[in-house]
């Protein structure tokens, strides 16, 4: 079976990785390789489900359910979209994947190890991912100032938990990326960290 390589972008709200996610993918796709990208939580039923609680708030959903609504959206996505394009031999760039349900569920009381152990089971392991992140007082700066609660995922001290769960993956495809730089250095950043996966093409 031909593969492709999977690459995946984390962190917390506000860190760039959308937009560098997007970068990258413009770099590959100038520089002739096949690429597509998807984000998560999706637009499919669980997805939507899932952006209600995110600006509904929880109302009543359980942390089971929401934590089981996070994984059935990736399952959803692992067979439509993610294996299949790994199959055509794409890179895949994922806008979040189960680093997040680690760090944000986890967050809420769940085991960061198990779930990364429950989402192994069917979900493809990436050949790289990128972590990117505030310096702390910055961080910390930004939580503060999300005080109203835009969204229950928004709570300060949940948010900093989340952070804490993030800072201490570790692991051979694990690379954290400093975001507090211009656009062009961090892309810079992200293209070192995952250059050798392309050989001499990047
Ligand atoms: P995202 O789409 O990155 O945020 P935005 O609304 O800025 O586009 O993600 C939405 C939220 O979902 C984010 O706060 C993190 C949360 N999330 C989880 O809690 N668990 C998960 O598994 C994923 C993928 C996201």
């Amino acid at each position: 079976m031909s593969r492709g390589i999977l690459i995946v972008f984390e962190g917390i709200d506000g860190t760039g990785k959308s937009t560098h996610c997007r970068m990258l993918g413009e770099l590959l796709t100038e520089k002739g390789i096949a690429n597509i990208s998807f984000a998560e939580p999706t637009k499919g039923k669980w997805g939507q489900k899932i952006r209600r609680l995110l600006s509904e708030g929880r109302n009543g959903v359980s942390a089971e359910e929401e934590l089981e609504w996070f994984l059935n959206d990736r399952k959803e996505d692992v067979e439509l979209n993610i294996k299949p394009a790994l199959e055509d031999g794409k890179v895949v760039l994922m806008d979040r994947y189960y680093f997040s349900t680690a760090a944000y569920q986890g967050a809420l009381g769940f085991d960061p190890h198990e779930i990364k152990r429950e989402n192994e089971k069917f979900a493809p392991v990436p050949d790289r991912v990128l972590i990117f992140h505030n310096p702390p007082e910055k961080s910390l700066e930004r939580i503060e100032s999300s005080r109203e609660e835009k969204s229950s995922f928004e709570k300060r001290e949940y948010l900093i938990d989340v952070q804490n769960i993030f800072k201490n993956f570790s692991g051979s495809n694990i690379r954290f990326i400093l975001s507090d730089d211009t656009l062009e250095n961090v892309h810079e950043k992200v293209v070192r960290a995952v250059k050798d996966l392309f050989e001499l093409k990047l």
